[in-house]
């Protein structure tokens, strides 16, 4: 086992927080793992010239079943054991913003196999599967403020973002007595409100709350992915990790 070597696997790594985050851990000694639908040769050239083994993988997230057996095959390949293994559930979708009424299954399953479903499959086959490496786990979840407070239209939203928090809280209690080499820490961490696709798409809805949001975007009052990456990178990092499970960056 080398201390040289940090797996990181991150989900929705194509744009946005994702993209940023894969980029603030290209760090030597750390190993990637990035999975989205679309690919991202930026990504993948900065990986290259910074001499960090990065693998790229094209995968839907919407599908439960699909992203565990694509996650278990990826660690059983795993040849060398890693010092430490860390599963980031970043991909997520904001759609359908609608109000209670308007839900229809045909938007809003698709949206919760993604923001939910998916998250505790790959979580279940990451346990599974990185158990045999002996070291230390851990898995952080990208919540959201409105998994803590309703947003009027965002039901969907809200609910599978506050399913996720508790999914960690589940995952912390479940593994709070486990004996070394098995431990795992949990955290489902809100990033704050940042510049990316999503909030273009949260600016071009309809509902009761959208003008504040166009009006952080006015003001420049959105965070830049790279600064909250550099922040979620060093976090990660936090020896006490895992001791607040619920967590938001803006509090670091
Ligand atoms: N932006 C904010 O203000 C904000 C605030 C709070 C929380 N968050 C959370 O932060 C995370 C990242 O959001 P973001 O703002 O960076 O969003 P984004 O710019 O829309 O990026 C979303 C990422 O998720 C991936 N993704 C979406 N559906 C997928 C699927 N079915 N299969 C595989 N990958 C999928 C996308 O890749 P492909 O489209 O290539 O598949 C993309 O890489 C999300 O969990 C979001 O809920 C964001």
């Amino acid at each position: 086992m080398s201390a040289a070597n940090q797996l990181y696997i991150v989900t929705g790594a194509s744009r946005g927080l994702g993209a940023a985050l894969a980029q603030a851990l290209l760090a030597p000694g750390n190993r990637l793992v990035c999975v989205a639908r679309s690919p991202a040769p930026a990504l993948q050239q900065a990986a290259a010239a910074a001499g960090v083994a990065l693998d790229w993988h094209c995968q839907d997230l919407s599908q439960p079943e699909a992203g565990a057996r694509w996650l278990q095959a990826v660690l059983e390949a795993v040849d060398t054991p890693p010092a430490s293994a860390t599963l980031v559930l970043n991909a997520g979708v904001i759609e359908p913003i609608v109000p209670v009424a308007g839900l229809r299954a045909d938007t809003l399953v698709p949206h919760l196999m993604t923001n939910l479903a998916t998250p505790m499959t790959m979580t279940a086959a990451f346990l599974a599967a990185s158990e045999r490496f002996g070291c230390p786990r851990k898995v952080l979840a990208i919540s959201s403020g409105a998994a803590r407070r309703p947003i009027e239209g965002w039901s969907a939203y809200c609910a599978g973002k506050a399913g996720l928090d508790m999914f960690m809280r589940s995952i912390h209690a479940e593994y709070a007595q486990a004996p070394a080499g098995r431990e795992v820490r949990a955290v489902a961490l809100a990033p704050g409100v940042i510049d990316t696709g999503m909030q273009s798409t949260i600016r071009g809805a309809d509902f009761a709350q959208v003008q504040r949001f166009r009006d952080l975007k006015a003001q420049e009052q959105l965070a830049s992915p790279d600064d909250v990456a550099h922040r979620i990178a060093a976090y990660l990092q936090r020896p006490d990790f895992g001791s607040t499970e619920l967590d938001d960056i803006r509090n670091h």
